[in-house]
């Protein structure tokens, strides 16, 4: 896989549109999939983690074409499924395995997912519990990790409480419980993304609460239709932290989406002295998206823990990396969380940011970036371990050090945006006069 040297300085200027939302693009790839009739996503997600998810309806018998930025997909309705021939691989994208591992265990036939090296480590006995208790019977291999062998059908409503917040447990439950008898009923502690819910009811299904709690009822008719994906706030922030990093950088980020249960980080940055401002909010398909301005200022840092660490959980790694960056640093707490993401963020995080010259002190559950007072980072070789988050994260702080920075196997930033660093190389001058 391809290094990347990011060498620093080249204030960021002008307007980007952002590939489609991650999040959003699963969700709605797999509701169409089991809808009645055609829908059509535009600006469907450029992520690799997204194509992994078409890959597997496709194996499931969906018809999808991909045209123009648009995905089209011929919905086989809640009971037109057909088993696959072989496995599903979910590759490296954990929505795509926890969240199919709700419909297959609605599914009147057997099935196995699995997923690369990364995907195989990760836990999945938070998914597998729960639609165990609905009534699926699933195998995986030791320690609850993947290959994970489903056979579903005859399900049962159950209400749960989540014991880890995470939307993709919450949407692998509502998601089984289309195919259940009786209601599901699914509650968290802290009110994760709720996309799944919104496109739920997009699609026609019936679910009833909001904010944490929810109850689907089965057997909705779920109807294809048309959508557009808002741009992808989690891949926006590195622009923005970019941007709030090399002086005399301005940007207009476009069309991003700013549902409320994903735009925290928005009021975290704000909050340690970021000029950020949204303009000309607008919903489609029940989600927010906005226009989003932010620009170069100097930093207060500060800490995250508690509720905050789900909330932001995917932007974590690009606000530690912030850390030299301002003036008292930045410290999380409660986001042990973040050790069984594509990495161990904590740790390769930590490693990475040393590797550049700063100071940072690990946690069991986190870790504290020290601030300007530490020093300038200085370009290093340093390793994502195949985290496309953390190789984004190394990327921007490298903006801000002294040197040339080697990023190895840069190219995994396709898992969740593969035109960074040619968005990052346009809007750092390659339009500008010289
Ligand atoms: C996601 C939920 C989060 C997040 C992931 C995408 C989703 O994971 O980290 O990148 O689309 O539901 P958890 O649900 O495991 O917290």
């Amino acid at each position: 896989m391809a290094k990347k040297v990011v060498s620093p300085g080249g204030n960021l200027d002008g307007v980007v549109e952002l590939p489609g939302d991650k999040s959003i693009s699963h969700r709605y790839a797999i509701l169409a999939g089991l809808a009645e009739g055609k829908s059509e996503i535009a600006n469907y997600a450029s992520a690799a983690d997204c194509r992994s998810t078409l890959e597997c309806l496709r194996r499931l018998g969906v018809e999808i074409e991909w045209r123009d930025r648009t995905v089209h997909v011929q919905g086989v309705g809640l009971e037109g499924l057909k088993e696959p021939r072989k496995a599903l691989d979910a590759e490296n994208s954990g929505s795509t395995m926890r969240m199919l591992a709700g419909v297959l265990a609605g599914q009147p036939f057997p099935s196995t997912l699995t997923g690369d090296d990364s995907l195989r480590r990760r836990p999945m006995k938070r998914v597998i519990e729960p639609l165990r208790q609905m009534g699926a019977k699933i195998q995986a291999r030791e320690g609850d990790r993947a290959p994970i062998e489903i056979r579903g059908g005859h399900l049962h409503g159950i209400d749960y409480a989540t014991p880890i917040p995470s939307a993709q447990v919450k949407s692998a439950i509502l998601l089984a419980g289309l195919f259940a008898e009786g209601a599901t009923s699914v509650r968290e502690s802290v009110a994760t993304r709720d996309h799944t819910e919104v496109a739920l009811r997009e699609f026609g299904a019936t679910l009833e609460g909001s904010r944490g709690a929810y109850r689907i009822h089965p057997r909705p008719k779920l109807t294809g239709r048309r959508l557009a994906v808002p741009g992808d706030l989690s891949g926006a922030v590195f622009l923005m932290a970019a941007a709030l990093i090399v002086p005399e950088s301005s940007l207009m980020l476009h069309n991003v989406g700013v549902n409320p249960t994903r735009a925290k980080v928005i009021d975290f940055l704000i909050s340690i002295g970021a000029p950020v401002h949204i303009v000309s909010v607008q919903s489609q398909n029940g989600e927010l998206a906005g226009d989003v301005a932010v620009r170069h200022a100097p930093l207060a840092g500060g800490s995250i823990s508690g509720p905050q660490v789900a909330e932001m959980i995917d932007e974590l790694p690009m606000l530690a990396a912030l850390g030299p960056f301002t003036e008292k640093g930045i410290e999380i707490h409660d986001a042990k969380e973040l050790r069984v993401k594509e990495s161990d963020r904590i740790a390769t995080l930590a490693e990475g940011l040393r590797a550049m010259g700063a100071q940072v002190e690990e946690f069991p559950d986190g870790l504290r970036v020290a601030g300007r007072s530490a020093g300038k980072l200085r370009g290093a070789k340093v390793d994502p371990q195949g985290d496309h988050r953390i190789a984004m994260a190394l990327a921007v702080a490298a903006l801000g050090a002294e040197g040339d920075t080697t990023i190895r196997d840069a190219d995994c930033v396709g898992v969740s945006f593969p035109e960074f660093f040619d968005t990052l190389e346009r809007l750092r001058g390659a339009e500008k006069p010289v």
